[in-house]
């Protein structure tokens, strides 16, 4: 929900801080803050973005080489520079950034005022710099009194927190992710990976109530009551390079560009272990939020198609009392199927851990090395698209709908080598519908004098609609609706005037174009603004703007289908002169519920 960063070593830390922070800045943008420690503790924090900051405060003028960076994704307080983090408590010698939500800050922070604190700004997380300090009064050292301040909160949170006077950065997390980075007399503390690639790539993963200490030469962790806990790092693969925009004008063309390969790492995901786990399940949930709601969406009729029984549930809606179904259907004989790019969605987890307590098992499909759904499940299933900056998912859903194809595929016992073999195709596929981007562009241009979408679409290509309309919502900011094209006469064809653009995803193979050929003639008849995306010149000869699709393996068409929808949410944020990375209220990973 925001990102954090925390700096010790021997280079200027204002800066290691500030280039750290623009790779974390997708996890929220409305404020962003530097902390350094010197003789004294020195602050910059404001509104915006940072590239805006940057242009109205000089960050390099921070002298030291200990420091920690927040960019803020508002919950607790308004979006303004008191609320910005770094907060301090009234000496400025205890400056922190947080992450997550503090659930009993109104109690505390009537008891804090009443001790006499005197608050500076609305947000949760100041007032765990004022308790600190408190503690501190009747702790034997800092460590001390940073412990028994976690104690007293609740709620999700990851922290970074500095003390005038020690060369030293605290750190703790539960429910929010914080890791730190191993580098050569320098350590890290970030909210993910890609914070810090340029400066290590190994990593230490904090677990849940777990909090830590770095100084320049090394890490120590310790339990929330003090004990200690031995943990080495781990080398991940991912590459600096990974987490740059590498020439492309933002990360989210890249990523989608990016797709003809990372598609192809899948091939070395070995599925077998997950496959039975689930194979054992007498029944079998699927979780997942957003974009990893539609792949979800696209795995349950997979498994159906191999005689398999599922349901998908939204995380938010799991254990939703009253009535929650899950609440009545899920036991020890059922394997949650939990998807999350990030593995820190609060809502997916929050379903896990109930799911768990019925005594489900779980396997979790997730882009995140170290990630808590990785940690939480009793499987974990990578899915190799490699760091996902850009707030829209683009890479991370085709790779998780392939490696769920793959699950499926195996449960139901076909052969693997032909699966893959298929999957080898498909990534020529993406790069032919690639390489007619533009094609995409051009109907980009038609489709942004317009305000309201309809996406349509049958069986497989539902989802697919489903997916393209929020790609389209997210980054454009326009009304977007997918329904299964059938369902059209069932209601939303009142909503249907004249020139209303519809987008038809429609794969031959699918079977039934005449189906959706009735679907576009009686969108036709009410003076729709037809757009096809389909292999089909039946279907293409039906619509006002065409795209037409490259042959593809029947079984990954979803994943194909999606690639043009991805480009044309892109091209249209471009023409209404919207930023597709960082699109206004989101973030790119939901750590609170
Ligand atoms: O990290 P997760 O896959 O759990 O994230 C779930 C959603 O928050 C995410 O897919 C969101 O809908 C994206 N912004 C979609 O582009």
């Amino acid at each position: 929900m925001c990102g954090i960063v925390g700096y010790i070593g021997n280079k200027k830390a204002s800066l290691v801080v500030l280039e750290a922070l623009k790779n974390v800045e997708y996890r929220g943008y409305d404020s962003a803050g530097i902390a350094v420690l010197n003789s004294s503790i020195q602050i910059i924090k404001d509104v915006g973005k940072l590239a805006e900051i940057e242009k109205k405060h000089n960050f390099s003028s921070l002298e030291g080489t200990i420091g920690m960076g927040h960019t803020r994704w508002a919950t607790h307080g308004g979006v303004n520079s008191m609320n910005a983090h770094p907060h301090t408590d009234e000496s400025g010698e205890i400056c922190l950034v947080h992450n997550g939500i503090i659930e009993n800050f109104q109690t505390l922070r009537e008891k804090l005022q009443k001790a006499g604190c005197k608050f500076r700004s609305e947000t949760d997380t100041e007032l765990m710099a004022h308790l600190i300090s408190l503690e501190l009064k009747k702790a034997k050292d800092f460590k001390g009194a940073f412990l028994s301040a976690l104690q007293k909160i609740e709620g999700s949170f990851s922290f970074v927190v500095m003390h005038k006077g020690e060369q030293k950065l605290y750190g703790a997390r539960k429910s929010s992710p914080l890791i730190i980075g191993v580098g050569k007399n320098e350590m890290f503390f970030a909210s993910d990976m890609p914070a810090v690639l340029s400066h290590t790539r190994d990593f230490v993963f904090l677990q849940e109530n777990e909090a830590a200490e770095i100084t320049k030469e090394g890490y120590e962790i310790y339990s929330l009551s003090g004990a200690k806990i031995s943990r080495a790092p781990t080398h991940v693969d991912w590459t600096p390079q990974m987490a740059q925009k590498e020439g492309y004008a933002h990360f989210m063309i890249k990523e989608i560009s990016e797709q003809q390969n990372s598609i192809r790492n899948v091939l070395a995901t070995d599925v077998t272990s997950a496959a039975k786990l689930l194979k054992k399940s007498k029944y079998i949930s699927i979780i997942a939020c957003g974009t990893s709601y539609h792949a979800a969406l696209l795995f349950k009729l997979r498994l159906a198609n191999y005689g398999f029984r599922s349901d998908v549930v939204i995380g938010s809606e799991y254990s939703t009392p009253p009535g929650s179904l899950q609440a009545q259907v899920v036991d020890k004989n059922t394997v949650v199927v939990a998807i999350s790019q990030s593995g820190e969605t609060a809502d997916t987890l929050s379903a896990v851990r109930f799911a768990k307590t019925k005594g489900a098992r779980i396997i979790g499909i997730t882009n995140v090395i170290g990630s808590s759904l990785s940690r939480e499940a009793d499987s974990c299933i990578y899915t190799g698209a490699g760091p996902e900056i850009s707030v829209v998912a683009t890479k991370s859903f085709t790779s998780q709908v392939a490696i769920l194809y793959m699950l499926a595929a195996v449960c139901a016992g076909e052969n693997i080598n032909e699966i893959k073999e298929k999957i080898r195709d498909l990534s020529a596929v993406i790069e032919a519908v690639i390489s007619k981007d533009k094609e995409i562009n051009d109907i980009s241009a038609e489709l942004s004098k317009h305000e309201d979408f309809f996406f349509i679409g049958r069986g497989a290509a539902h989802p697919v609609a489903m997916e393209g309309a929020l790609k389209l919502k997210e980054i454009t900011y326009l009304h977007a609706e997918a329904y299964a094209a059938g369902e059209l006469k069932h209601g939303p064809l009142s909503l249907l005037e004249e020139g209303i653009p519809v987008i038809v995803i429609a794969p031959q193979n699918a079977g039934n174009v005449f189906k959706i050929i009735s679907s576009i003639k009686e969108c036709n008849a009410r003076g729709a603004f037809i757009v096809g995306i389909s292999d089909s010149d039946a279907v293409l000869e039906e619509c006002n703007l065409k795209f037409k699709m490259p042959d593809c393996p029947t079984l990954f068409e979803a994943i194909a289908y999606t690639i043009p929808l991805q480009l044309l949410a892109y091209h249209m944020a471009i023409k209404l002169d919207k930023d597709p990375d960082k699109p206004r209220n989101l973030a790119k990973s939901v750590t609170v519920e």
